[in-house]
């Protein structure tokens, strides 16, 4: 098919999300055979871009990877890309290599950085990969299926353990400043308390109050979700061990998180998503961001998008809260 441009580039930055690999295969592969163009993939994301680490990419490049976590360009979080000098830099590549379009697969940081480009004259389009679900556009970002179900079984995991000594748990998932993770874990774990940035007060007598209720309902365990921006699950286990008299251990699940095969969910939105920011890049598009909304695959400008405010769903989170 026709596209108005010959040659673009891509690359992943920030946190690496499961998924990013087929989204890093969908664009390069609709890129050449759909449209003929040619393709560099940037290493290790704007700090890449800026030290010119590029390579070719044709379509044997990205066989094999559809499975693998990660991200076979690497990613990094890049500091010179904050300032305009580095902004500069980055552009004058992508203009030195011929490169008129760009996809950024990252979370809303990295759009910042494709927003910046974009306004320095190269067609960039965002792809969502993040685990944290908190791009405010899209309902669904590369990564988080793969990362949630990871923490569910390591939940499911811990329970047992939880049980057979007795004790109160607490569990921390990623997710940054939100609580996506931490509320659907908790639903699919079942846990007793789920913590959430966009909702706990830090009334812990509540929770110490509910744990009272449950070991009188004769609960063997407790789990707590905690969502990493709520605060210290190791500080909280030793205060509510104090105020419970119950063994409380606390478990960071981490990174393990970010790692491991992607689930079916994340290669087939990853394959979505990257075909198209392809397609929009072939029609000319620059200062976009691609997001999955109501069934459909839309984009909207990335102004627009990184102004947008996103919350959890009110009834899912009182249905968690009933449920637990
Ligand atoms: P994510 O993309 O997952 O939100 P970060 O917030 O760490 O991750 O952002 C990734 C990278 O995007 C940063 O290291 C930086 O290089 C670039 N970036 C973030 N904010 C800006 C900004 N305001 N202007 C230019 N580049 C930015
Ligand atoms: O944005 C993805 C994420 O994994 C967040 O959930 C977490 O707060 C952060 O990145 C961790 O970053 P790092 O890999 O730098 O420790």
């Amino acid at each position: 098919m026709e596209s108005k441009i010959k040659k673009i580039g891509v690359l992943t930055s920030g946190g690496d999300a499961p998924g990013m690999n087929a989204a890093i295969r969908s664009v390069v592969r609709t890129a050449v055979s759909k449209y003929g163009m040619e393709v560099k993939g940037i290493l290790r994301g704007y700090a890449g871009l800026i030290d010119d680490e590029l390579i070719d990419m044709d379509y044997h490049a990205v066989c094999d990877i559809i499975h693998h976590g990660g991200t076979i360009l690497y990613t990094a979080r890049c500091k010179e890309m904050m300032t305009e000098e580095g902004q500069r830099k980055a552009a004058e590549v992508c203009k030195k290599h011929g490169i008129e379009g760009l996809v950024v697969i990252g979370g809303d940081g990295s759009f910042r950085g494709a927003q910046k480009l974009a306004g320095l004259g190269i067609n960039t389009i965002g792809v969502p990969g993040t685990i944290d679900l908190d791009i405010a556009c899209t309902e669904y970002t590369i990564g988080f299926d793969t990362a949630i179900n990871t923490a569910m079984e390591c939940i499911d995991k811990i329970r047992d353990t939880s049980t057979s000594h007795e004790r109160i748990s607490i569990v921390e998932v990623m997710g940054r400043n939100a609580g996506y993770i931490a509320l659907y874990t908790g639903i699919a774990g079942g846990a007793e308390d789920i913590l959430i940035n966009e909702r706990y007060d830090g009334d812990e007598a509540a929770i110490v109050e509910h744990i009272k209720r449950c070991q009188l309902e004769g609960r063997r365990h407790h789990i707590i979700v905690n969502a990493e921006g709520v605060g210290d699950s190791y500080a909280m286990a030793k205060r509510i061990q104090a105020a419970t008299g119950i063994d409380t251990r606390a478990t960071v699940l981490g990174h393990i998180q970010r790692g491991g095969t992607p689930t079916c969910k994340d290669r087939v939105y990853a394959s979505m998503m990257g075909a198209v920011a392809v397609d929009l890049l072939a029609l000319g598009q620059t200062k976009r961001v691609v997001a999955y909304r109501n069934g459909t695959y839309t984009d909207f400008d990335i102004d627009e998008a990184l102004a947008m405010k996103k919350d959890v769903n009110e009834y899912m989170f009182e249905t968690a809260m009933k449920l637990a």
